[in-house]
């Protein structure tokens, strides 16, 4: 089975080293497949025919969207409308990630696929039209899977950035409460393939078991990192509120995601508590 993987960002990366055997890898980055040139991915697609099309490619920058919403918009929103378009065209499978930031964090139970969305900010607003881009697109088979505060030792994320500030300085403030999921792009990536497999249909949650703030997460971080040599030293962690550390976006105090319908559709999907995966990373790293 031919599969066409857009993106070489953290699950770019994890998509290609999980990749089955079974699967003709089609791995493009920006450089050769830009998924907002409608023109180029016409082509790309209708040249390489794949039976599916997972879209790791998008616009990261939540911050940074607020004052670029023209190339958010671009990544999030006509990137996947220009895929499903082209997946229409040519009877292939498509695959999209999208994010927590669709919701805006005034639950206090997980979300489930079908909760109201209401993004804070412009990456989860141009997130949100990326999935109506793709569920009204007419394309028949498709699937979105939304993840959230993704780590991997292949690429940039908040595990690094914690190792690097704790390395340098005696004291960090980190925000205690917003809650999520910490999820590995490893175990994401494996997800991904399952579902390509089963052609898993309509908008599922797929994040690591367990929640977490991000004080937890960088305390976690901290803990673990010292017990693998990756962190020498020792680095005050302090907790602040979120209005502590202002930030050009907004972010959802709570968004836990409910991952029952992808256990009942996919029931093989790895399920990896956050701590399990984040203490994987860091060996990862440590054997580096
Ligand atoms: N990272 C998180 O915490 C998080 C949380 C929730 C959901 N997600 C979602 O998970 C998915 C994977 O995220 P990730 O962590 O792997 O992101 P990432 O590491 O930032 O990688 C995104 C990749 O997409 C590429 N890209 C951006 N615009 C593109 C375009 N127009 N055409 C082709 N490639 C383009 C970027 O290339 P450049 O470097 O050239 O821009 C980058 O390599 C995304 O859909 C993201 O929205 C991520």
């Amino acid at each position: 089975m031919k599969v066409l993987v857009c993106g070489r960002g953290q699950l770019g990366a994890e998509l290609a080293r999980t990749c089955p055997d079974s699967v003709e890898l089609v791995h493009l980055g920006r450089d050769a497949l830009d998924i907002a040139d409608a023109g180029q991915v016409d082509r790309v697609v209708a040249e390489l025919k794949p039976a599916a099309i997972i879209n790791a490619a998008a616009y990261t920058a939540v911050d940074k969207a607020e004052t670029d919403a023209d190339a958010a918009r671009a990544g999030n929103e006509v990137g996947p409308a220009n895929l499903a378009r082209a997946a229409a065209n040519n009877g292939s499978y498509l695959l999209h990630i999208s994010t927590d930031f669709v919701f805006d964090g005034t639950a206090n139970t997980p979300y489930l696929p079908d909760a109201p969305v209401a993004p804070l900010g412009v990456y989860g607003q141009t997130k949100l039209a990326g999935e109506v881009a793709i569920a009204e697109s007419g394309l028949s088979h498709w699937a979105i899977l939304r993840t959230a505060w993704v780590f991997s030792a292949l690429g940039n994320n908040f595990v690094k950035t914690i190792l690097r500030l704790a390395a340098d300085r005696p004291k960090l403030t980190i925000i205690a409460d917003q809650i999520g999921s910490p999820t590995c792009a490893k175990h994401l990536a494996k997800t991904c393939w399952l579902a390509v497999n089963h052609q898993l249909q309509g908008i599922h949650h797929c994040t690591c078991d367990g929640v977490a703030s991000w004080y937890d997460f960088a305390m976690a971080i901290q803990e673990l990192g010292a017990a693998r040599g990756l962190l020498s030293g020792t680095c005050d962690i302090a907790p602040i509120r979120t209005e502590d550390y202002p930030t050009p976006a907004r972010r959802p105090h709570y968004s836990v995601l409910s991952n029952a319908s992808l256990r009942e559709q996919l029931p093989e999907a790895p399920s990896v508590y956050w701590r399990k995966a984040l203490a994987e990373m860091l060996d990862e790293l440590a054997n580096r």
